[in-house]
C-alpha cells in the first residue's frame, strides 16, 4: 500500500475520492499522474542494478543503474495518467497498450471484452501494468491472460490507485500468487454492479469525459 506511513498518496488518493475535488479533471489526472510517479520510484527500489564507471568532470564514480528497462503496460482508457506518471520517472520503459471494457448483458451481468491489445514481447521482461481501480479484477486478469499469450514475463507488479480487497484475492488467485500490487489504498466493499465502496466513482469519466 502506497499510502502506507501517510505519505502524499493518502492527501492525493483523498483528492481523487472527494467530489468538491472531482470537477477540477486535471487535478484528478495529474493526481493519478503523481501517482504514478511515486510507484515508479518505489518499484525501482526492488528493480535489478549494475553497476557502471561513469566519467564525472573530475573523476569516475561507480553509479548503479537500471540492469533492464521494464515494460510499462496500462489498460485504456482511466490508465493513461496513471501510465504517464509511470513513464515520467521510468522514461526508458518499453510500453504496451490494452483496450479492457466492461460489456453489460440485458440481465444485469458483464463480461470483460479485450478488443486491442499493442506491446512488445514479454518473455522474461519485467511487466508493470497500471489501472487505477481495482475492482472486481476481472478486467485485470484477462488483461494478464492476454499478455501471458505474448510470452512469459519474469515478473508482473500492478499499479492502482484504488483496490479493492475481493479483486486482489482474484488476481492473486487467478493470474498468480507472485504478481506485486501497488496501490494508493484499499477499500473493502464492491457493490453488485462493480463498483468500489467508497471508491471513487468513474475514473475514466472524471479523467476525460
Ligand atoms: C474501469 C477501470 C478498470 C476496470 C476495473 O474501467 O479503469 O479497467 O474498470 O474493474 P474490474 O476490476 O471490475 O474489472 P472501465 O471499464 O470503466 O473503462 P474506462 O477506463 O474506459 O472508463
Amino acid at each position: 500500500n502506497l499510502s502506507d506511513q501517510h505519505s502524499l498518496v493518502s492527501n492525493w488518493v483523498s483528492e481523487l475520492r472527494n467530489v468538491d475535488v472531482q470537477n477540477d479533471r486535471m487535478r484528478f489526472r495529474r493526481n493519478l499522474e503523481r501517482i504514478g510517479e511515486v510507484a515508479a520510484y518505489e518499484i525501482s527500489k526492488e528493480l535489478p542494478w549494475v553497476e557502471t564507471e561513469v566519467q564525472t568532470p573530475l573523476g569516475t564514480h561507480n553509479s548503479k543503474l537500471l540492469a533492464e528497462q521494464p515494460v510499462l503496460i496500462t489498460i485504456l482508457r482511466a490508465g493513461l495518467p496513471l501510465h504517464q506518471g509511470m513513464l515520467n520517472y521510468l522514461d526508458k520503459a518499453d510500453n504496451g497498450f490494452i483496450s479492457a471494457y466492461r460489456k453489460h448483458h440485458r440481465d444485469g451481468s458483464f463480461e470483460i471484452s479485450l478488443d486491442y491489445m499493442s506491446c512488445p514481447s514479454l518473455d522474461g521482461r519485467i511487466v508493470i501494468i497500471s489501472d487505477p481501480m481495482l475492482a472486481t479484477g476481472s478486467s485485470l486478469v484477462k488483461s494478464i491472460a492476454g499478455l501471458k499469450a505474448e510470452g512469459t514475463p519474469s515478473e508482473i507488479h500492478v499499479v492502482c490507485a484504488i483496490a479493492c480487497t475481493s479483486g486482489i484475492e482474484l488476481v492473486k488467485r487467478q493470474s498468480g500468487d507472485d504478481i506485486k500490487i501497488w496501490c494508493g489504498d484499499i477499500d473493502d466493499e464492491i457493490t453488485a454492479k462493480g463498483y468500489i465502496v467508497p471508491g471513487l466513482g468513474d475514473a475514466g469519466d472524471l479523467a476525460f469525459g
